[in-house]
């Protein structure tokens, strides 16, 4: 356990700043008429908080074929902006109604709805200006793929569409493909994205991208899966948001429809699967992984 945070801590403490400044500089702060309250509802929200997995598992990713990190940053960072802005708008009164994120008041409970709603909007256009911007090391191409495969997996084929299947289901439907799927969707498709668009950035062998989506799809279930652990088992100082909501609000989730120790089977099966793909990157392809390994240990024994 140690062992797996200390890789995921030492990948975290070689980008974090990098990260951090980046996204800094991106915040338009010309504005200086009332407007500027979005950008302090940007910057609480935003800023020095979370555990940056998105940006790490682009760079993680991107290591695979290159080791240009300022290259792949405006990709990093736009990804963590978009879940920036989903996280805000889950929070929410009319969504999950939570008032703790990132250890701090939801930006909702210290903005308003209005001004948490609009600063959602703004992450969310900002992450594609910065995508059709700062991505000057690639093919224009391959940045407009991207861009479209990002539009598309965050709209009602993806994460829209997952949040919506998650607030019009309940945890008696026992339908776990239908779990799956929302999870896959409201989660998954972010993860997925972080590690296949340095792919397609790079024109990677399809074959490779194939495998990539793979390992992406098992990491973004285990992900939502060990979310909805920690929702049950979790502490609240250490997860910096507040446990327990999943079940007042009656929320399809993975122990919601099933034992713990069921829940952890299934995390390790996701887990194993992830392995295996990692694995074909390294003995077939001779891509280095551990960067990627990092952050599937990390996901898998996380605690916040
Ligand atoms: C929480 O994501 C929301 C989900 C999609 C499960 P994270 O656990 O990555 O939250 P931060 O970014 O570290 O705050
Ligand atoms: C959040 O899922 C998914 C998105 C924000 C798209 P949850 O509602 O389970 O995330 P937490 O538990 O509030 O972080
Ligand atoms: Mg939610
Ligand atoms: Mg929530
Ligand atoms: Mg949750």
């Amino acid at each position: 356990m140690i062992n797996t945070h200390t890789h995921f801590d030492s990948l975290h403490s070689l980008y974090s700043d990098k990260i951090e400044s980046f996204m800094l500089d991106m915040i338009d702060d010309t504005v200086t008429d009332e407007r500027s309250i979005l950008n302090d509802a940007i910057r609480h929200s935003l800023l020095n908080g979370g555990k940056r997995i998105r940006p790490l598992l682009v760079i993680a990713s991107n290591c695979l074929f290159s080791d240009d990190i300022d290259a792949i940053l405006p990709l990093a960072c736009s990804l963590e902006i978009i879940h920036t802005y989903s996280l805000i708008h889950d929070d929410l009164p009319s969504m999950d109604n939570d008032d703790l994120r990132r250890g701090k008041p939801t930006c909702h409970v210290k903005f308003g709805d209005d001004i948490a709603i609009l600063a959602g909007d703004t992450l969310n256009t900002l992450a594609f200006e910065i995508l059709s911007t700062y991505l000057t090391s690639f093919s224009d191409k391959a940045v407009l793929t991207i861009i479209q495969m990002i539009s598309k997996n965050m709209g009602i084929s993806g994460l829209v569409g997952g949040q919506v299947l998650d607030i019009k289901s309940s945890n008696k439907e026992l339908n776990i493909d239908h779990l799956n799927n929302l999870h896959q969707k409201k989660t998954g498709a972010l993860i997925q994205l972080a590690i296949t668009s340095p792919a397609y950035l790079h024109h990677a062998d399809p074959l490779v991208i194939k495998e990539l989506e793979s390992f992406g799809s098992h990491l973004g279930l285990l992900f939502q899966i060990i979310d909805d652990i920690l929702d049950v088992v979790g502490d609240k100082s250490m997860l910096g948001k507040s446990p327990g909501k999943d079940q007042v609000l009656n929320k399809l989730t993975y122990p919601g429809i099933m034992s713990l120790d069921a829940c952890r089977d299934i995390a390790n099966q996701e887990k194993n699967s992830a392995l295996t793909n990692l694995n074909h990157l390294k003995n077939t392809y001779h891509y280095d992984t551990k960067e990627l390994l990092a952050i599937l240990n990390f996901t898998f024994d996380r605690s916040y």
